[in-house]
């Protein structure tokens, strides 16, 4: 009798066990319909390979909750851990021989599918800017580099003041969160696909502090091809310029950046910069004269 309460006891620990962990994993964060797969909203690729058409399998969106002040210490993204034993694909290349950026700190860094940053480089001066944000409280996805921070929180204000709500979905990324997220993508979609619209690890821009996703406040079409042509992702490429952002991956440049058009994915340059390249019509591979990416996919 003694031994059934302690095999019934046991049963139940183990169930609560998985329970706690499943809220504790970012992905359970977002309510999930039947069937689904647990997905990282801040980065969720397009559901639908054809752009602007609204993905049929539409989740639900996570919870709002306040921006994160100044003085909060960041936690530790708890995904990359959480999601620790999910797929890591053999199809991976566990290293790619890129051209390392000699100054990964600069505000005007241009890192892609041929330049990645140095191993183990974070940014030094991230801070929570003082905006909504998708991202759970105190996750260090709300945070970007300083300067980036402050022209986030005055573009906000700006759109507030135009009558756009924006949200911050996915700021900075460590490299290792980088590494879970791809890997989840690519179990999901294969390599190839993957990378259309997920940075291989060391080559995202979420790495450097200054690349952020912005959705609407009420979150719907966060970092989805739906996002397109809402009035927020309208505000973003008409506005974002004066405040030192651009919409790296832009429509008809996919050639060039290597990824598909991303209206959510914001990059911090500089106003002087955002202005020039949005007067010129180019992407921060022409401005730099790089090499067209398309040939590495
Ligand atoms: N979605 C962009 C390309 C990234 O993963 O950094
Ligand atoms: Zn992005």
């Amino acid at each position: 009798m003694r031994g059934r309460w302690i095999q019934t006891k046991g049963s139940l620990l183990l169930v609560s066990a998985l329970f706690l962990l499943l809220q504790g994993c970012e992905g359970a964060m977002a309510p999930l319909t039947g069937g689904e797969k647990p997905v990282d909203v801040a980065s969720e690729p397009p559901t639908d390979e054809s752009k602007q058409e609204k993905p049929t399998d539409q989740k639900e969106e996570p919870p709002m909750s306040t921006p994160a002040t100044p003085a909060d210490q960041p936690q530790q993204d708890t995904t990359a851990a959480d999601a620790k034993g999910t797929a890591t694909p053999s199809e991976i290349p566990q290293d790619l021989a890129l051209e390392v950026v000699a100054e990964p700190a600069s505000l005007t860094v241009l890192v892609n599918k041929q330049r990645k940053l140095p191993e183990e480089y974070k940014p030094t001066d991230l801070v929570f800017p003082n905006v909504p944000f998708l991202a759970p409280e105190k996750s260090e996805r709300r945070m970007l580099r300083e300067e980036a921070a402050r022209a986030l929180e005055q573009m906000f204000a700006a759109a507030q003041a135009d009558g756009i709500a924006l949200a911050g979905v996915s700021g900075y990324r460590s490299h290792e969160y980088q590494k879970t997220l791809f890997a989840r993508y690519v179990a999901k979609d294969g390599l190839e696909k993957a990378r259309t619209y997920s940075a291989y690890p060391g080559t995202s821009e979420h790495e450097t502090g200054l690349a952020i996703d912005i959705s609407g406040i009420d979150g719907k079409c966060a970092a989805e091809s739906c996002f397109a042509g809402t009035p927020e992702a309208e505000w973003l490429a008409a506005r974002s310029m004066e405040f030192g952002f651009i919409v790296r991956y832009p429509l008809g440049k996919e050639e060039i950046t290597g990824y598909i058009y991303e209206p959510w994915h914001l990059r911090y340059v500089g106003v002087e910069l955002a202005q020039e390249l949005a007067k010129t019509g180019l992407t921060l591979e022409e401005y730099f004269g790089a090499t067209p990416v398309s040939s590495e996919g």
